[in-house]
Order: C-alpha cells, then structure tokens, then sequence
C-alpha cells in the first residue's frame, strides 16, 4: 500500500452527525479525515502531502445558507478536481453556490421520510424507487443549479439528490450515515468506489507506524508520561508511547481509590511487563479528603480532574517530563465540545481539565482521530490482553460519578460488591455481553424487609446498555431471568441493599453514566 492512503476529506459544518460519515467510511477501508470548512489553502496543500484525496464530503450543520455567519465552502476545495458529495446542510450550500435556489421549508423535515427516486444511477445506483430515508433540515432547495439534474424528491423537498456528473458534484438532503437510512450504506459505496475510485485497503493498525512516528518526532530527546487509566485507550497510547520512547516514557496510574474490584492490581500486573517506567500514585485518601461533603457531580468530576492533574504536575516534575500523552478518542472530543457548534455535555476529565492547565511543551494524543472499536482492533494487533482489549469502558472519575450524591468509603465499598455481581452475573449468563454494564448507588433509602423486620436501606440501579460509540446508546433488553438473579444476590449479599432498579432510558435523551 502506498504510504498516502485513499482518503476522503469531511468538511464539518457542525452536524451532529459528522462523525458517523467518518465511520462509514472507515468501515469500508477507506481513510477519512474530519476538517474545519476553515481550512486555509496552505492547510489543504499539507493534506494533500500526506494523503491521496479522493473526495470531499460536505456534512450536515445546524445553518442556514442565508444567515451572515453561515460557514461557507473554501475555493480551494474545487481545486482539488476531486468529486463532492454535499449532505443536508452540504447539499444546500452546494446548491446555493452553484446557483440553485434555496428556500425556508414550509414545514420542517425531522425523522423517518420517504424519498421518490427519479434516477437510480451513479450516485443513487441500485436504489428502489422509494427509499426510506432520515431527514433533518429547515431549509430546502427548490430547483436545480444550471448543469445539475433531479435525482429525488421527498414531500417537503423537492430537490432531494441532485447531481453533475460531468463535474462530479453531487448533493442529497437526506443523511445517508445514520442506520434509518437503509440504502445509507450503497450511497456512500457508489461514492467511494464507483465515482471516487478508492481502494479499499485502510484498516486502523495503518495508523500505528505513524503515531510512533509521530511520538518520536515531538517527544525529541525530551521525555514523557502518559497517563494511564487502564483502559483500552490510555492502553494503546502507552503501548505506542513505549515503541517509541522506550524507557523515556514513564506511564502513570493514579490508584485514587475510586477503582472496581480488583482492577489497580491487575493493570499494574499488566504494565510492569512493558519497556517503560511505571509509576503507581497511590493518592485515594487525597482524592477522598477532596471529595467530602460534594454532591454536585459537575464539581465532583472537577475536583477529580484537578487532583488529575496535581498528582501529574508532580510526577512530571520528578521525572522531567516535557511531554504529556494521552488516550483521548474522537468521541472524547466530540462530548467536550470540541468542534465549533457543539456543546459541553459533560466535563470529560481526561479532556476538559488536564491539557490546558497543565505545564507541559506538548499534549501528544495519538488516538484522537479514533474510535473506541477501531482502538479495541489496534489493541489486539498489539497483542495487549483481552481484559484490557475487552474491558468496558469506564469512565475516569470512576465509581465517584456511579455514587449519587457525597462519596465516601463506606458507599464505595457497597458499590464495589454490587458492581461485582452485576459483571459477574451478566458475564456468565449471557453469551454476548451489553457494551457497558454497571451498578449505581443511589442517594435515597426506601423501605424493605429483611428477615420479618423492616429495614431502611440503599437502591442500586443496574445499567445496561448497547452502543458502538458511546454518542448514542439504547438499554440492553437482558433477560428477565439474568435481572432477578442480579436482584437477587444484590439484597442478599449485600445487607445494606433493600431495592434494585433497572434503568430503562436510552441515550438520548439519558446519558450513559448518571452524573
Ligand atoms: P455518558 O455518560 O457521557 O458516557 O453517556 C459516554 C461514555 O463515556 C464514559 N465516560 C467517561 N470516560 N472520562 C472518561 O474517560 C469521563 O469523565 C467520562 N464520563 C463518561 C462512559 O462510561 C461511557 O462509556
């Protein structure tokens, strides 16, 4: 393969779906790279250095073509000669720069539509004259520009796919990236393969070369620490720093007590086998002294992320390192508001509060383009073992955001048997276990009754849920026979427990953790 992939470059117009046409893509072997329709002509050239550009994807956006500060499309991207494929807001746009017409939709189009299709060629190839697909727009456009033809209709968008193809633009209203889009999937192969011509030969571990590389390159004779956690992300990182840097890496675990059931002792078993140093920071009283009397779980997830980031001030200093890696993903990013339109959801510690604050000459973050199942396949690549390649995602507050209100030891003791028998009892009964699956301890008591006397005791909440990447998730439908022997063994193994809950709400419009 030749060392500058087939790639397709996304212009983000603030979508929230823009990730997903990223991962379409990638799902497919082809390269992808997210870019800000800020993009300078200098910046597109380096791209162009790096990457073989085959073609330019205009997601989606919040906007509307008329506002003053509508993000608009670079000139510089026509010059690329390469095909562009304008989506929802992307179409419009197109459209709209090519002389179209486009116009406030009488009536907004959210949700399930149908699209009539006029030509079912090139871009559209292999449709069925009617296509179910989603739709998310305000604006429409209401005829063609000059050289452009029809290629669909739905009710409230007369325009709904339009194509040149003598030009190779190409334009469709409708998101062909989210899974209630059937024909979503043939959209995006007619786009890469058959008008692109990419070859499908990108797989993740691609990007593994590079990111040592990269490490290399920035880190100099200089020395790092990356932060561990355990996890697969913060795992991979450390891997790839280790490759490069050797012993000028010294990995962090911070022990802040907020740990599962036997998990410190098994990532330091893990760790001290590799080319690194390895420091334990041992810090939970700290962390705890910190945390007494907090309820808020906005400033529980602060004063975490603060003691983060004193207890690697201090670290670094000790073992001058300049340099910070971490294993930060695209999703990451995405929830902590990285691109201009979103929003904060959540402070991610690993995101919102270390990079900026700390005192470091550079944040190395070789994953920041991924996502979590294309880091599990690096992970397994790199021969890491399965309970860190399979192991949930967990969330680096850990358990202090699965305790509703003030944390203290002895809630942190019943959370950690809990949790326990809910993995246990998940992971032997079911063949293919939930993505993410935990228990959480709620700040209210309710009545029970425990061997014929009442008792007045704490409600554990069981959350189960299926995701790929996190942004969107639905409760997993366990068998109710699982679920009454997790309750089970909940109120009798546990005294203090009297109730179990299951939490039936997907996200959106929840979140996955509580707090
Ligand atoms: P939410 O609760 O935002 O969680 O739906 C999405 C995914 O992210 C994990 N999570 C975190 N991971 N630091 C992390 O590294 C954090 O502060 C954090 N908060 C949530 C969560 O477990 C889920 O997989």
């Amino acid at each position: 393969m030749s060392s500058r992939p087939d790639t397709i470059l996304i212009l983000d117009f603030g979508g929230q779906y823009c990730h997903l046409i990223g991962r379409r893509i990638r799902e497919k072997g082809v390269y992808s790279e997210i870019i800000s329709p800020g993009v300078s002509e200098k910046q597109l050239q380096k791209l162009a250095e790096r990457f073989n550009i085959k073609g330019v994807i205009l997601s989606g956006g919040p906007s509307s073509v008329y506002e003053r500060n509508a993000p608009r499309l670079p000139k510089s991207v026509f010059h690329l000669g390469v095909p562009i494929l304008g989506l929802c807001y992307g179409h419009q746009l197109l459209a709209y720069l090519m002389g179209g017409k486009v116009v406030r939709a009488k009536k907004r189009e959210y949700g399930i539509s149908f699209a009539k299709i006029k030509k079912a060629g090139g871009i559209l190839k292999g449709l069925k004259k009617r296509e179910r697909v989603w739709m998310s727009h305000g604006d429409a456009v209401l005829s063609c520009p000059p050289g452009f033809r029809v290629l669909a209709e739905t009710k409230n968008a007369p325009v709904a796919a339009m194509a040149n193809s003598k030009k190779n633009l190409f334009g469709i209203q409708w998101h062909p990236e989210v899974i209630h889009t059937p024909s979503g999937n043939k959209i995006f192969e007619n786009f890469l393969f058959n008008i692109c011509r990419c070859k499908n030969n990108w797989q993740p571990i691609n990007l593994v070369n590079q990111a040592i590389k990269e490490i290399k390159k920035r880190v100099g004779a200089s020395r790092a620490i990356v932060a561990l956690s355990g996890g697969v992300d913060s795992s991979v990182a450390t891997v790839l720093g280790s490759h490069a840097l050797g012993r000028r890496l010294t990995a962090v675990f911070v022990d802040h007590g907020l740990m599962r059931e036997g998990e410190s002792e098994q990532i330091i078993n893990t760790f001290k086998k590799f080319d690194l140093n390895f420091i334990l920071a041992r810090e939970k009283m700290n962390f705890l002294k910190a945390l007494r009397g907090v309820k808020n779980p906005e400033r529980k997830r602060k004063i975490i992320g603060r003691k983060f980031i004193k207890t690697f001030e201090k670290i670094a200093k000790r073992v001058k390192a300049d340099y910070l890696l971490q294993g930060t993903i695209y999703p990451d990013r995405i929830e902590s508001g990285h691109s201009q339109g979103s929003v904060v959801i959540k402070t991610h510690h690993n995101v919102g509060g270390i990079p900026s604050q700390l005192n470091f000459k550079g944040i190395i973050e070789p994953l920041k383009d991924l996502y979590k199942d294309e880091v599990r396949k690096i992970a397994k690549e790199l021969n890491l073992p399965k309970s860190i390649i399979s192991r949930q995602p967990f969330p680096g507050p850990g358990l202090a955001i699965r305790i509703i209100g003030e944390v203290t030891e002895k809630k942190l003791k019943i959370l950690r048997r809990a949790d326990k028998i809910v993995r246990e009892e998940i992971e032997s009964e079911i063949k293919k276990a939930p993505w993410q699956y935990f228990a959480v301890l709620l700040d209210e008591k309710t009545t029970g009754v425990q061997g014929d006397k009442r008792a007045y005791g704490n409600v554990i909440a069981v959350r189960a849920v299926e995701s790929r990447e996190a942004m969107t998730a639905n409760f997993s439908q366990l068998p109710w026979s699982v679920l009454e022997k997790i309750s089970s063994r909940l109120v009798n193994e546990i005294p203090q427990v009297t109730r179990v809950v299951y939490d039936i709400t997907n996200k959106p419009p929840a979140t996955i953790e509580w707090e």
